[in-house]
């Protein structure tokens, strides 16, 4: 398993196709390093969606598997040969479920990091009430990272929020991805709630940093990579 970064940019790859996929690929070849591949693309071009960026950078394979232990486990199993570094699943998927997922990345030949998802970022406190009311997204969170540990995850998803209280509550060696990240000169927050700069994200310990339509949507998809890499270099 490679070091885990400190701010290194992830671009999310999240297109309706495989061709619109590799014309990104060719716009940022040289300035993006590690790319995510979601459910739409992953839906839309299968596991070769995967690969075509493997070969040119690592990949985070996103899909946020949420099921009973032995489904995730085998979707986990079969994830982890296809050449991905990082996968994820949803960390209120319960213990058992963390645990067999946990059990099947590291049984895969060349182990992927497994990250437990928390709150997703499009949640605000209003609309996070109606799905864990009385508890705070923040104690939510903590939680949530808490069972991900405990279960043998290497790391989480969060907000940028909340990143400086779980960088204090589990130390270093807990991977922290951001997703929700948006430049200040970004035209747009879309429907992601918890946003913060990459810059703040990566001072508050984010391992990892997602952007996507930040980069995809941008008229200069390439110059946004590199201005970005300026913003959080140091
Ligand atoms: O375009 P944008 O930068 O908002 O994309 C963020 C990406 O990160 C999306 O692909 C989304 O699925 C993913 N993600 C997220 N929030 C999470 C986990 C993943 O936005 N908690």
């Amino acid at each position: 398993m490679a070091e885990p970064g400190a701010g290194e940019l992830v671009v999310a790859v999240d297109t309706g196709s495989l061709d619109e996929a590799l014309r990104l690929r060719d716009v940022l070849a040289g300035a993006a390093s590690f790319y995510k591949v979601g459910k739409e693309l992953f839906t839309a071009a299968g596991p070769r969606a995967v690969s075509e960026f493997s070969s040119v950078g690592r990949v985070f394979l996103d899909l946020k598997f949420h099921d009973i232990p032995a489904t995730v486990a085998g979707a986990v199993r079969a994830s982890a040969t296809l050449g991905a570094s990082i996968l994820d699943v949803h960390a209120s998927g319960g213990r058992p479920m963390l645990e067999a997922a946990a059990r099947a990345a590291s049984s895969a030949p060349a182990p992927p990091l497994l990250l437990g998802v928390t709150v997703l970022t499009h949640l605000d406190p209003a609309s996070a009430a109606d799905v864990f009311p009385g508890v705070s997204i923040r104690d939510q969170v903590l939680n949530l990272a808490r069972l991900a540990r405990a279960g043998g995850l290497g790391g989480v998803v969060a907000s940028a929020a909340e990143a400086g209280a779980l960088r204090d509550a589990f130390g270093d060696d807990f991977v922290l991805l951001v997703p929700g990240v948006r430049p200040h000169w970004a035209a747009d927050t879309h429907d992601q709630k918890r946003v913060a700069t990459p810059a703040e994200a990566a001072r508050r310990g984010a391992n990892y940093l997602v952007v996507g339509r930040a980069i995809t949507r941008h008229p200069d998809p390439r110059s946004a990579t590199l201005r970005i890499l300026e913003e959080t270099a140091g």
